[in-house]
């Protein structure tokens, strides 16, 4: 397939969408602030954040919808800031997708060749459809897909004019969890097969980290941190995105040692080991900071059992407040004088009968796994309200 090369060559950095400076000001707010930001060519890209954090603004600056107030756009080396929508090689596909109701799905497709002027439509029309899997439903209308067919044929709409880049704003946001998650993976499979960058928006943490291959946090109107899922995941830098990605439990502490390859901190009358490495800079100049571990890196231990912990482990005291049995895994939520409510995921292997409200227990774990954080800023960012959830 000859247009498939003409998408690939990943290394060559030719055609990196590249945000230089770029923000966006309606009136006195600010809602993109000055960002600087390289998508690599043929990369799953994702922009994630809570709502009104920037990121439809940042897409639609991408593609020409809306003008920036500062800063420029690079698709490879053309400056395209000033090209109007149309005359960007991008394509975008959005959460109402909004089908030609009276059109057949290969019409609607064919859509974007037939106002260019291309008569023969065919070949590309079918190998589109063979890419989203709809073969068996050229002839049928929109009304008879389900949300998550009408939504491939959206993507091959937009594929179908051979775009450098597809953008993608909450594409998936209309759908059931289930059909969401199966879509998570028939994009990806789509966006591999083609090689083109996608730029995809999304608030749902889980739907970034396992679609994209860089993924940037954002948060009232600033790129918060950028990187692979599993650094993000791993290494936070922020309260933000420790909160935001996944669950994080954040100890306040005091630096006693700065010394060696660990930073030694003191929370709740007890000693934690922090790997001087996982710590952001102001850490390791001193004072109060934030240790952070997730929940599941955390073991538990009956207070009785405690002396058969191994040496060299970081262990904090506490009392089971309450425990919710998910099935694969058991999550305990613990009271202690390092701090209230931490949450602990217990994989159901042999569960121990004590572990119970009120029981007195030690939470133990590797240092490795701990990561230090600047104390000056909000403990609770990031994290999802009852109200953000869904
Ligand atoms: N045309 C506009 N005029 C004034 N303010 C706007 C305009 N468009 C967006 N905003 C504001 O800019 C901020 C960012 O909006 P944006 O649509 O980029 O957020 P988002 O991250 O896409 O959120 P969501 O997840 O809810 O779609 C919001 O506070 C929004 O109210
Ligand atoms: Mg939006």
């Amino acid at each position: 397939m000859t247009d498939k090369t003409a998408h690939t060559g990943k290394n060559t950095g030719g055609g990196d969408v590249r945000l230089t400076g770029i923000s966006k000001a309606y009136g006195s707010f600010n809602a993109v602030h000055p960002l600087d930001l390289t998508v690599p060519q043929g990369s799953f890209f994702a922009l994630l954040g809570a709502s009104g954090c920037g990121k439809t603004t940042t897409l639609r600056m991408i593609a020409g919808l809306e003008d920036p107030t500062t800063g420029t756009i690079h698709l490879g080396d053309t400056d395209v800031t000033d090209l109007p929508p149309y005359k960007r090689p991008v394509n975008t596909v959005f959460q109402s997708y909004a089908l030609f109701p009276h059109m057949d799905i290969s019409e609607n497709i064919a859509f974007g060749l037939r106002r260019r002027g291309i008569k023969s439509v065919k070949k590309q029309v079918d190998d589109m459809l063979e890419l989203v899997q709809l073969g068996d439903k050229a002839r049928h209308k929109p009304h008879q897909l389900s949300g998550g067919q009408q939504q491939r044929v959206a993507v091959a709409r937009a594929l179908i004019n051979h775009p450098q880049v597809l953008l993608l704003d909450e594409p998936l946001g209309a759908l059931d969890l289930k059909l969401r998650r199966q879509m998570q993976l028939e994009l990806k499979r789509i966006q591999t097969e083609v090689g083109i960058t996608f730029v995809h928006v999304t608030h749902d943490q889980e739907e970034a980290m396992t679609m994209a291959d860089q993924v940037a946090v954002m948060n009232g109107g600033r790129v918060e941190q950028l990187g692979a899922p599993a650094d993000l995941y791993e290494n936070p830098q922020t309260t933000f995105v420790a909160n935001f990605l996944g669950t994080s439990n954040l100890i306040e502490a005091e630096v006693l040692e700065t010394g060696g390859s660990d930073v030694l901190v003191t929370a709740g009358g007890g000693k934690l080991r922090v790997p001087g490495d996982r710590c952001t800079s102001a850490v390791r100049q001193g004072g109060k900071v934030l240790v952070g571990v997730r929940p599941e890196k955390i073991s538990l231990a009956h207070a009785d059992d405690a002396g058969s912990i191994a040496d060299g482990r970081n262990r904090v005291t506490g009392r089971i407040a309450d425990s919710s049995f998910i099935g694969v895994s058991t999550q305990y939520v613990v009271n202690s004088p390092a701090g209230a409510e931490l949450q602990v995921y217990e994989q159901n292997i042999e569960r121990d009968t004590r572990l119970v409200p009120g029981a007195e227990v030690v939470l133990h774990w590797n240092p490795a796994h701990t990561f230090g954080l600047d104390a000056a800023q909000d403990i609770d960012a990031g994290v999802e309200t009852v109200e953000d959830a869904g």
